[in-house]
């Protein structure tokens, strides 16, 4: 079933993830419906988070309000949810307090047993493709709307963890002792991104990104066993599927924080995305052509933090990103959309984000002369 949908008005994102030049760089902020908006906190004080996002209304309302605030600025707009539903989804119980806590994470692969075999990605994550099909007739084809998973490693990380955690050691330790266990948990895990990633689609995301948070964490030995395998699996099935269902192949990005950006690329995302602590001339030279011949996209990828060193660093900072993905690319703005290398932070001040837009709008055209 193919749902009808307002046309799209501005599809920079689109162009840009499918290597083309464009005008300038499309622009758009991991966790930009966050805390750092007053908005946000004001609907965060009388909703819990998973309360949000399984509320296909409050979380298209959420979703909408940073493109509301800043019309005309942001390129893009990003489901409101959390990578952590997939393991809710499969049965886990996890609570936002305040950051994320699984009340009975997996300790041995014993555990992995207790959870169900069979999910039904419909039935359980139904609210999600509602969200989507929602917030996409909410936006009425201002911007492209984009869908998300997490990576079967970082999702696998915090069913172990049970959270966040400094070490990894819980989750880590389990690839050491049980490397065949954790390999079937991974597999697990891969299917049931694969049918949400398809949902999604089906349901009205126009791209979706994959998060490998924690990739960095893996030496680039593990991260070729244990992650790359079913980062690849999902880009082959999730082009697959969306084939077979007669649905738009939409791009997809990776982003695998940490990653060596050559093993990244080789999971033959149509982009992928960067940290601040990768120089895009590096990642370029590494990364062009070695896939089908064809130019990777890159995202990113500004420090974070750069948006707490006030306008006049704000200003520098992105001159000098837009000239790194400039040069990158011979001289051209192309094959790049502007983000931050990580989640934008609760402590920024919201018009020091609209700056931030403002300057990647001035600074990343090129002129044609
Ligand atoms: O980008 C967006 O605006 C869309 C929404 C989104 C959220 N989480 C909302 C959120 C997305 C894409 C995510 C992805 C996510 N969630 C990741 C991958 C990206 C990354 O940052 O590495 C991860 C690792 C998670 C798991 C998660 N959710 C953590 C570790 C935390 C706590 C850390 C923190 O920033 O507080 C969350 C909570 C969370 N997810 C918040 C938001 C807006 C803040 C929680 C709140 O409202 O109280």
């Amino acid at each position: 079933m193919t749902q009808e949908f307002p046309a799209l008005t501005n599809d920079l994102l689109l162009r840009a993830a499918r290597g083309e030049q464009t005008e300038r760089a499309p622009v758009w902020v991991m966790r930009q419906a966050g805390r750092y908006l007053p908005e946000f906190r004001k609907t965060r004080e009388t909703h819990e988070f998973f309360e949000i996002c399984r509320s296909p209304t409050l979380a298209t309302e959420i979703t909408m309000q940073p493109i509301r605030r800043y019309a005309g600025l942001l390129d893009a707009a990003i489901i409101f949810s959390d990578i952590l539903v997939v393991p809710q989804a499969m049965g886990m119980e996890v609570i936002m307090n305040p950051g994320p806590h699984f009340t009975d994470p997996l300790n041995t692969p014993a555990d992995v047993e207790k959870l169900p075999r069979e999910v039904d990605v419909e039935k359980e994550l139904g609210y999600v493709f509602e969200a989507l099909t929602l917030t996409r007739k909410t936006l009425a084809g201002q911007v492209p709307l984009i869908g998300f998973s997490g990576a079967p490693w970082t999702l696998m990380m915090y069913m172990i963890e049970g959270g966040g955690s400094q070490t990894r050691q819980k989750s880590k330790t389990w690839l050491f002792k049980y490397p065949e266990a954790s390999k079937q948990l991974l597999e697990r895990i891969t299917d049931i991104c694969v049918q949400y990633l398809i949902g999604q689609v089906n349901a009205g995301a126009q791209l979706l990104q994959v998060f490998d948070s924690n990739a960095g964490d893996l030496s680039p030995y593990d991260f070729s066993t244990f992650a790359l395998p079913y980062l690849k699996r999902i880009a082959d099935e999730v082009r697959e599927g969306l084939k077979a269902r007669q649905l738009p192949i939409v791009p997809l990005t990776l982003f695998a924080k940490g990653a060596p950006p050559s093993l990244a690329a080789s999971a033959k995302y149509d982009t992928i995305g960067l940290d601040w602590t990768l120089d895009p001339r590096d990642v370029a030279k590494l990364t062009d052509g070695i896939i089908d011949g064809r130019t990777i996209t890159l995202q990113g990828n500004l420090d974070p933090v750069v948006l707490y060193g006030g306008r006049e660093a704000i200003e520098r900072e992105v001159k000098r990103m837009c000239n790194a993905f400039h040069d990158a690319r011979g001289g051209a703005c192309k094959a790049w959309i502007a983000n931050l290398g990580h989640g934008i932070t609760p402590g920024v001040n919201p018009e020091d984000m609209k700056f931030f837009l403002e300057c990647v709008h001035k600074y990343s055209a090129v002129p044609s002369s």
